[in-house]
């Protein structure tokens, strides 16, 4: 059977990793600066991780949502805890897209409204309503197409409150730092004013942390520079250290029901176990303020960069924008200097994602080979 050719493929294959080095089949190492697209937070094959799951499998991997599950209770307790939003209720999901999904639904479910509002350059998922508010036309299937999602200039206060006079918007979603967009982010002033017009048009404000959060912003969650309260907040990505997890937040005020919302997988035994051991590590290695201190030093470093015109993200989600597209670039950090980066919908942002582990001296030696390969090509 031939695989469904969805993916343009890297000619290289990873089939040991240990923290952030990778090896591909031919033996040969490479410095991981993509964390598998954000995923890896915690570093790769971390022991206390390897350690969690390999002890969970041992004893029960898989039971359904029908029966109790105290491993989910003590994810929640821990993530309520370290995240400092321990009042918001946790409902358990597989992926990014179906915690934006199960956002959306819920919003409408609460306020009983059925418009999206989105921004440009977003990037919530691909599936149903996690797509249709996605700004991305190429991936938007005429049955997404259905749904009622307008998407708004970020930043655009006026353009908001216009459309929420019309009272018939159950959300607002938005990315605390945009990710596949290019890490570009709205002011505070936008982040509380969304708060506020939410507020008074009885609208859910979704805080779309798929890829900011579980620490990568340099905070707990990318929102918390803003101080505001979301009513929802997704994640998924650095939940689980590869392990499929994904989740929403749920403030008290929005009320849960039996059946309201529903998955097979989600909160599984072996996926709670792998979010668990990725929020011991996060504390127990002080990982978050890491992120923060080794994201400064790495836009410190990175501005010497000939041609690097603007150094956008935080923590480490950080982007390197350059005056022209980045893609060659990427292609011969991997096959010239083994490195993995990332790239974007703005063809000339090379995205940094590295597990909150990465060092000082692994950031200089990827520095070093940047400016290399830049000052060869000038
Ligand atoms: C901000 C954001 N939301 C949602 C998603 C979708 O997550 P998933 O690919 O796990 O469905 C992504 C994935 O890149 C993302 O960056």
């Amino acid at each position: 059977m031939k695989l469904f050719d969805v993916y343009p493929l890297y000619d290289v294959e990873p089939v040991k990793a240990e923290d952030c080095t990778v090896w591909d089949k031919n033996g040969k190492e490479y410095l991981d600066l993509y964390g598998g697209h954000a995923v890896i937070s915690i570093g790769h094959g971390h022991p206390h991780y390897v350690h969690k799951l390999k002890n969970q499998l041992d004893a029960i991997g898989f039971y359904s949502n029908a029966v109790q599950n105290s491993l989910q209770k003590e994810l929640a307790d821990k993530l309520g805890k370290l995240s400092s939003c321990d009042e918001y209720e946790l409902f358990l999901c597989s992926s990014g897209a179906e915690a934006n999904e199960n956002a959306l639904k819920l919003a409408s479910f609460h306020n009983g409204k059925h418009r999206v509002i989105a921004f440009s350059n977003g990037f919530h998922g691909r599936t149903s309503a996690a797509v249709a508010a996605t700004d991305n036309k190429a991936i938007i299937a005429p049955i997404n197409a259905q749904q009622k999602v307008t998407i708004l200039p970020l930043g655009d206060l006026n353009a908001v409150e216009t459309e929420l006079k019309k009272d018939d918007v159950c959300a607002i979603i938005i990315e605390p730092i945009q990710g596949v967009g290019g890490l570009d982010e709205a002011t505070t002033e936008f982040f509380k004013g969304l708060e506020v017009l939410c507020k008074n048009s009885n609208t859910c404000l979704i805080l779309d942390e798929v890829q900011s959060g579980f620490g990568r912003s340099g905070k707990f969650f990318g929102f918390q520079y803003h101080n505001i309260q979301p009513d929802i907040i997704s994640m998924a990505k650095g939940m689980g250290n590869g392990f499929p997890i994904g989740g929403i937040l749920v403030a008290p005020h929005i009320k849960s029901k039996y059946g309201l919302l529903g998955t097979t997988f989600g909160g599984n035994h072996l996926a709670c176990a792998a979010c668990i051991a990725v929020l011991d590590v996060l504390e127990k290695e002080s990982l978050i303020q890491k992120a923060q201190l080794t994201g400064d030093y790495f836009v410190e470093k990175a501005a010497k960069i000939p041609g690097v015109k603007q150094i956008k993200g935080r923590g480490l989600m950080l982007g390197l924008e350059f005056d022209y597209e980045v893609g060659a670039l990427r292609k011969q950090l991997i096959y010239e200097k083994q490195m993995f980066t990332g790239g974007a919908k703005n063809k000339n942002l090379l995205r940094i994602l590295p597990p909150l582990t990465i060092g000082t001296t692994q950031i200089d030696a990827f520095i070093d080979a940047v400016t290399e390969l830049v000052t060869q090509k000038v």
